[in-house]
């Protein structure tokens, strides 16, 4: 069977960017913009020019220093907005405008006061005015995982016939079940005309944990793009992970799905992105956390230093990480410590290890970890 290609839509510097405290100046943001070209993201939302002069400067200069990704430029459905997000893609080899509003019945009533037969009308017009601009507009239906989904198909097929190339379908408070977003895919693709003449995409929040499930569901059922952060980053609970979303994909083989992202490159650009953030990566963060491929259970050291798949499903040089690494604690076995002996240029057989270990244990029942000088101490009776 043929596989699909996804396209990964990078926003770490737009929805990414909006996290209390992470500021971004355009040097970082340019720097970063350019590990996400070279790792081969096929679109990157550079910001939401409207919002500030340095937003603007920002989406402008990354403009001139990006080469292949599609550069993409938020506003809202309001003229000002896209005339200002179309004036920062000016030197944009490949632009994209990506303007919406939101859809629900509480963005409808309580943010705009409107009715959907108005809202319906300020999208066509947001739409047909983006392309006076640029030939690739995408539309976001705001909070589309909580819009009524004959609504959000009515929505759809008008800005279709108003000239959007790309149709984002976002779960802006991460509220969704997967099975509910993947219904809300499906039902678009089975209810709205021409759907086939654009692309879907996912554009999942992490409110309750299922940002990844859900944009997984979503291109199984017929999106074709994930909206993505590096590290997840993003308003309140964040965004879906741009690593999660693209290994799941890589290792799933029976999916049929693959991007074009360079997945060794994974853990150098989740460094970039929390060095210049200034946000911490979690120590157990799939993918790319200092734990995701350490090892410090007596049980699963013995089965990885039997076989490595025993405890991994990723090999670590998949995303850029040199290898996996057996830790010792307290909870260490005779095998992870005889392995971290033998790395250190001892052999011992099974007697002397006999009678190592259990000095080993009082030792580690003091410290969270057991580092090579610990060891040497161990062995010398310190
Ligand atoms: O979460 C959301 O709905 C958004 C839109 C502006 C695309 O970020
Ligand atoms: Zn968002």
């Amino acid at each position: 069977m043929k596989k699909t290609r996804i396209q990964i839509f990078d926003t770490t510097l737009r929805d990414g960017e909006q996290v209390p405290g992470c500021k971004l100046n355009t040097s970082e943001k340019i720097k970063i913009a350019r590990k996400l070209e070279k790792m081969g993201v096929d679109i990157i939302e550079a910001g939401f020019p409207i919002s500030s002069p340095g937003d603007f400067n920002s989406v402008e200069k990354i403009c001139k220093s990006i080469y292949k990704p599609i550069i993409c430029s938020l506003s809202r459905a309001v003229k000002k907005d896209i005339e200002v997000a179309a004036s920062a893609l000016k030197y944009a080899k490949n632009p994209r405008i990506h303007t919406g509003i939101g859809t629900s019945k509480y963005h409808i009533k309580y943010k705009f006061n409107s009715t959907p037969k108005k809202i319906i009308e300020v999208a066509i017009e947001a739409v047909k005015y983006a392309k006076k601009f640029v030939e690739d507009v995408e539309f976001y239906a705001e909070d589309a995982g909580r819009t009524e989904n004959n609504f959000l198909a009515q929505i759809c097929e008008a800005v279709i016939k108003a000239g959007a190339t790309v149709l984002n379908i976002p779960d802006t408070t991460g509220y969704c079940l997967p099975e509910e977003y993947a219904e809300k895919i499906k039902f678009l693709k089975e209810n709205v005309n021409s759907i086939d003449k654009v692309t879907i995409s996912t554009h999942c929040h992490d409110d309750m944990g299922l940002s990844t499930a859900n944009s997984i569901a979503g291109i199984i059922n017929g999106a074709k793009q994930i909206e993505c952060t590096i590290n997840g980053i993003g308003e309140r609970a964040g965004n879906t992970s741009l690593e999660e979303v693209v290994m799941i994909m890589k290792q799933h083989k029976k999916l049929n799905f693959y991007t074009k992202i360079n997945t060794k490159l994974l853990y150098k650009t989740s460094k970039l992105v929390s060095e210049c953030t200034g946000m911490f990566v979690q120590s157990n963060k799939a993918i790319v956390g200092a734990n995701a491929f350490s090892h410090s259970s007596g049980i699963h050291q013995d089965g990885l230093i039997k076989k490595r798949e025993t405890y991994e499903v990723i090999d670590p040089k998949d995303v850029g990480v040199n290898k996996s690494s057996i830790l010792l604690t307290a909870r260490s076995g005779r095998s992870a410590l005889a392995y971290r002996y033998k790395k250190l240029g001892y052999s011992f057989n099974k007697s002397k290890l006999n009678i190592i270990y259990p000095k080993f244990l009082k030792y580690a029942d003091k410290k969270k970890e057991i580092y090579d000088e610990d060891l040497k101490k161990i062995l010398n009776n310190e």
